[in-house]
């Protein structure tokens, strides 16, 4: 075992441990907040004593679709055309829906997936949507999005007596 002491294979092992650490911080944190092409804050946009929009407005699909979808870059230009006109912050935003811009080049915003479901499970928002679930119940918070765990869904399900039979949601 005199080779367990050698300098390089204390160095290697000192490395291992040191990225199994970063990997588990990086994985375990609470919430992850993804870094957006532009610092959109949905506090801003739906408080009552602010811009007061509804979500619906900017995910459409949520009320009758599978997916509940992002807003296209000129529905934000309605109204940043006029606020916030020469703010940096919205740049890339003039840039995908500007055409009156000198940054122009029309690519839409690229929006990062924060709390996406893994592909073995079908989620539909339409349904939930019908049976009068409001979008508060799942995301209280869309600031800071966490993830929505196995745990989550059937402990709603158990309240409304739904069978819990592992196909209704898996593949
Ligand atoms: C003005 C348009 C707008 C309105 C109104 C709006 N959103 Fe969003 N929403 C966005 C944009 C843009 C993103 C992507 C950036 C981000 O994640 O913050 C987003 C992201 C999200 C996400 C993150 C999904 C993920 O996994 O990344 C959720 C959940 C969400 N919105 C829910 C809501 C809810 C609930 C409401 C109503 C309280 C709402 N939104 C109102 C524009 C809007
Ligand atoms: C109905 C009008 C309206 C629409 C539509 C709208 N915004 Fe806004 N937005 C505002 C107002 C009002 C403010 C606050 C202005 C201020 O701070 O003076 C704001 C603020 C912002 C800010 C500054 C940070 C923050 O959120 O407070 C960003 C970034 C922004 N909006 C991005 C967007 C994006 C991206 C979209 C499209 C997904 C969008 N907005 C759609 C009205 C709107
Ligand atoms: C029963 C729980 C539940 C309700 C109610 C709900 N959502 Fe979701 N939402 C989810 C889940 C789970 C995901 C992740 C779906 C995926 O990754 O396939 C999600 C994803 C999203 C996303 C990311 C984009 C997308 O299409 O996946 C947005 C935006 C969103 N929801 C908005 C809303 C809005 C707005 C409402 C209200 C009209 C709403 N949600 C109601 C559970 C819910
Ligand atoms: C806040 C409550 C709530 C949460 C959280 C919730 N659901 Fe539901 N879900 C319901 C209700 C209510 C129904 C409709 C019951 C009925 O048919 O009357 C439903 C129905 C369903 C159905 C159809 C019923 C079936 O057995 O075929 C599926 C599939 C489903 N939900 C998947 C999910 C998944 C996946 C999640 C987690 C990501 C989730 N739900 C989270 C309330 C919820
Ligand atoms: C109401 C919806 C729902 C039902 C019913 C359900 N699951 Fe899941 N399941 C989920 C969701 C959502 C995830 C993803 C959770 C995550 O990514 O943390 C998941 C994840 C899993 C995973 C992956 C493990 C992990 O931690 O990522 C397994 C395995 C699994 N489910 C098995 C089952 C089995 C077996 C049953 C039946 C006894 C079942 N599920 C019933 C929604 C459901």
């Amino acid at each position: 075992m005199r080779f367990l002491r050698h300098p390089l294979c204390i160095f290697t092992a000192v490395g291992v441990l040191c990225l199994v650490l970063i990997y588990r911080h990086a994985y375990t944190a609470a919430t992850y907040v993804a870094q957006q092409p532009v610092p959109f804050e949905h506090s801003t946009h739906t408080a009552a004593d602010k811009v007061n929009m509804q979500c619906q407005s900017c995910h459409a699909g949520a009320e009758k679709g599978a997916g509940a979808g992002m807003p296209a870059s000129s529905a934000c230009m309605d109204c940043h055309r006029h606020i916030l006109a020469d703010d940096a912050r919205l740049l890339p935003l003039h840039a995908a829906a500007n055409a009156d811009s000198s940054v122009y080049h029309g690519e839409p915003l690229r929006w990062v997936r924060q709390a996406p479901l893994p592909a073995h499970v079908h989620f539909n928002h339409g349904y939930h949507a019908r049976k009068g679930v409001s979008c508060a119940e799942c995301h209280p918070n869309p600031d800071a999005p966490t993830a929505h765990t196995m745990q989550s869904c059937l402990d709603c399900h158990e309240k409304h007596a739904l069978p819990l039979n592992c196909d209704s949601c898996h593949h």
